[in-house]
């Protein structure tokens, strides 16, 4: 492998609202903590020295209810980083549940853009299933190391509405959530790497899923905003408004707290979280309340959340306040322990940190359960030692940052005890703060998160490149070959490529095989696409890279075969073959065709010819309102299509998907159902043995008729265009 001038990294982030700056977190509850966590994730390796370059797919929104920078198609982060959105399901702003169906959409005119922008990155990373998702598609088309972040799970979601008492029913219709979890066991059973916050994740979280063994796992903890927690002994240098802001928000913090104690000078152990039962603040006040040893030592302040009016405040809320109220009085803890009401959490919270740690005190998180735990890095980058459930993200946190003790947060002794031994043991206390203070920089910085995740892809990449190496690349990935190819041959198989002399047959694979680098191969057949493939083989035709098969209603690429689900996306609108098949199955002169050849999108009879046949069938199926195409071929065939498919409809997808052409690709038929991909911009040509349903076909424009039947046929039509001369001399130029 030559030498890599930095990597090339493709990230995914549907939904939501994006943009790198103002970016309005918290407008609803698709854009919180992830957006803000991928951008400044892209912001940051795009400032490593061993990345060439980052790019964000979002969706575009051109929307009157929204700003105007989420409908530019390009956004420039910085030389190196850029948000790019691509439209799809319309322009409108859609909440991410109802993104599914249009992500195929997404998948493709991603496609398009690695095209035109001639470069195939070197990794792609999906954020949430919508975009993991899309990762995993071009993932599959590129072949490419496959990074995904899950940002929460769905089988959580579920379990946890349920516990709320959601109806299965309205999780479906509301959220999809079973479609979401079946896209998230899909995304697991082909992602290379997940990228978590904490270990508990790996084993609680994705343990949950049939498929959770199958990928790599790698803990990578975000990076805090490390400015604004800076140690407790720090001063901001200079006058400056921040400075000010700093000092005069201490001020009124201590103020407020003073009035609430006896003694203000004593160590202050502090909360702060949501009032929220699962948080266990009572739990707290309980250790606090029944160990007398511990008051004497300590004040204790609660910060619960912003109120106004306890008595209005929703259930939960309420109901914790309303017991940390009456657990104060309880305990008889007046003069001991201050529950302020707070104004500005946001310049408060990094204060309340350095108060608490000035005063040589303890944070405490006594949570039940506690997935991250982002306030005690927090508390640990000001220097204030922590106290905290052993649950979840603090064991991660505290293996990392040795800045204090866990506690089994059930155990109101334990949790006393552990705040004692912090505040009574100046030793230990300095060594908890100078740990919390280097190592949350060491281990929790955004700078140290894009080490670690470079460190990991490296090593990914690396890796994938030896097995494609091993693999000998003669023959190169189908979306990366379809991505250097300008001209394309596609054929019809039955009477078309084959049926006639082998000697011909010879002669053109050889040529096919010769030119592979330059002119791609395909083939449009009414087959299924396994029995296309094997009668390929029996006639040692070279492996097509596309097979068009049942008729245009299905598309698959390369070795081994994948289907094409944009296109069966985009073809199975309006599509009711059960109610087709129903209407049709009075008509005498219809007699459906063998099981084996009917396919999901095509419904298939044997019909001789007849006088107004053809009108009575188009008008049992247009009376009754339905969509569909009509294919009547070799005076014997009759097939039915969505709308939407047909061989020709299918050359024209690729076309547009893989931006060649359509006058650069030549297509070769015999019969009715090729009819619609010869006429138009596309090169064809009609072999010499054709059936008479063709004929009319001589008048039209870009029809080349041989005289010679079959695949001599084919080759005195390549002669005609001069297929490979424009092949080769497209390629060496594009070179
Ligand atoms: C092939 C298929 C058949 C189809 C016919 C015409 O023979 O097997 O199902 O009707 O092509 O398209
Ligand atoms: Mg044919």
């Amino acid at each position: 492998m030559a030498p890599h001038e930095g990597r090339y990294i493709q990230m995914f982030s549907i939904h939501g609202l994006v943009r790198h700056e103002n970016m309005q977190l918290g407008y609803d509850a698709d854009t919180g903590g992830q957006i803000k966590y991928v951008v400044e994730l892209c912001k940051k390796l795009s400032e490593h020295p061993d990345v060439r370059q980052v790019d964000l797919f979002t969706r575009l929104i051109q929307d009157k209810s929204f700003s105007d920078d989420y409908g530019k198609e390009l956004e420039t982060v910085n030389d190196k980083c850029r948000i790019v959105r691509v439209q799809c399901g319309g322009k409108k702003y859609l909440r991410k549940e109802l993104l599914w169906p249009f992500l195929d959409e997404f998948v493709d005119k991603t496609i398009k853009f690695i095209r035109r922008e001639n470069a195939i990155p070197d990794l792609v990373h999906g954020h949430y299933p919508d975009a993991g998702y899309v990762a995993r598609e071009l993932a599959r088309f590129f072949d490419l190391p496959f990074v995904y972040t899950g940002h929460s799970l769905g089988r959580s979601k579920k379990a946890r509405l349920l516990d709320d008492g959601m109806a299965l029913e309205e999780m479906n219709r509301k959220l999809k959530i079973d479609h979401r979890i079946d896209m998230e066991e899909a995304i697991l059973a082909s992602a290379d790497l997940v990228v978590t916050s904490t270990r508990q994740e790996i084993k609680v979280q994705y343990g949950q899923y049939r498929n959770h063994a199958l990928p790599e796992y790698r803990v990578i903890p975000p990076g805090i905003g490390i400015h604004r927690f800076y140690p407790f002994y720090h001063e901001i240098e200079g006058d400056s408004p921040e400075k000010e802001q700093a000092l005069f928000t201490r001020a009124s913090l201590t103020r407020e707290l003073d009035r609430f104690f006896q003694h203000p000078d004593k160590p202050l152990i502090l909360v702060l979280c949501r009032p929220d039962k699962r948080k266990n603040i009572q739990g707290l006040i309980k250790a606090f309340g029944e160990d007398q040893d511990l008051q004497a030592m300590a004040n204790l302040a609660v910060f619960a959340g912003l109120r106004k009016d306890i008595s209005r405040m929703p259930d939960n809320e309420r109901d914790v306040l309303t017991q940390m109220l009456l657990l104060m009085d309880k305990y008889n803890l007046y003069g001991k322990m201050a529950i302020p009401k707070t104004h500005d959490f946001e310049h408060e919270v990094p204060e309340l940190y350095r108060i608490a740690a000035r005063k040589r005190g303890v944070f405490v998180n006594p949570a039940l359960t506690e997935p991250f735990g982002l306030t005690l890095l927090e508390s640990l980058a000001c220097g204030l030692p922590v106290a905290a459930t052993n649950d979840g993200g603090p064991k991660d946190i505290m293996d990392n940052c040795q800045g204090g003790i866990l506690v089994d947060p059930t155990d109101a002794a334990q949790i006393a005890r552990a705040v004692r031994n912090i505040i009574s043991s100046p030793e230990k206390w300095d060594e908890f703060s100078r740990n919390g203070i280097l190592n949350t920089r060491k281990f929790y910085t955004w700078k140290s998160h894009a080490g670690t995740y470079i460190q990991e892809i490296q090593s990914l990449c690396t890796g994938h490149e030896k097995k494609q190496a091993a693999e000998k690349q003669d023959q190169p990935h189908i979306g990366r070959r379809l991505k250097n190819l300008s001209y394309m041959l596609i054929t019809d198989i039955d009477d078309t490529l084959l049926g006639g002399d082998a000697d011909a047959l010879a002669k053109l694979s050889a040529l096919l095989e010769k030119y592979r680098s330059v002119l791609g191969f395909g083939v449009a057949t009414g087959r299924r696409v396994a029995s296309a493939v094997k009668i390929l083989k029996d006639n040692n035709v070279p492996d097509p890279d596309i097979v068009i098969s049942s008729v245009g209603s299905e598309i698959s690429y390369g070795t081994p075969f994948s289907h094409d689900k944009g296109w069966q996306t985009h073809i199975s609108k309006d599509w009711k073959p059960d109610l087709i098949k129903k209407q049709l199955a009075e008509i005498d002169f219809l007699t459906p065709q063998e099981t084996e050849l009917q396919g999901p999108f095509k419904l298939s009879y044997y019909m001789a010819p007849g006088k107004d046949r053809l009108a009575e069938i188009h008008h049992v199926l247009t009376s009754r309102r339905f969509r569909y195409s009509l294919i009547y071929s070799q005076d014997k065939y009759l097939d039915i299509l969505p709308f939407r498919a047909s061989k020709g409809k299918a050359v024209r997808y690729l076309s547009y998907k893989w931006e060649i052409p359509l006058k650069h690709f030549l297509v070769c038929g015999d019969s009715g159902n090729d009819e619609e991909m010869l006429k138009g911009e596309t090169l064809g040509l009609v072999v010499g043995n054709f059936c008479r349903e063709l004929a009319h076909l001589k008048t039209a424009k870009n029809i080349y008729f041989a005289k010679q039947p079959h695949a001599a046929g084919m080759m005195e039509g390549i002669g005609h265009y001069q297929l490979i001369e424009k092949a080769k001399k497209t390629h060496d130029h594009k070179k």
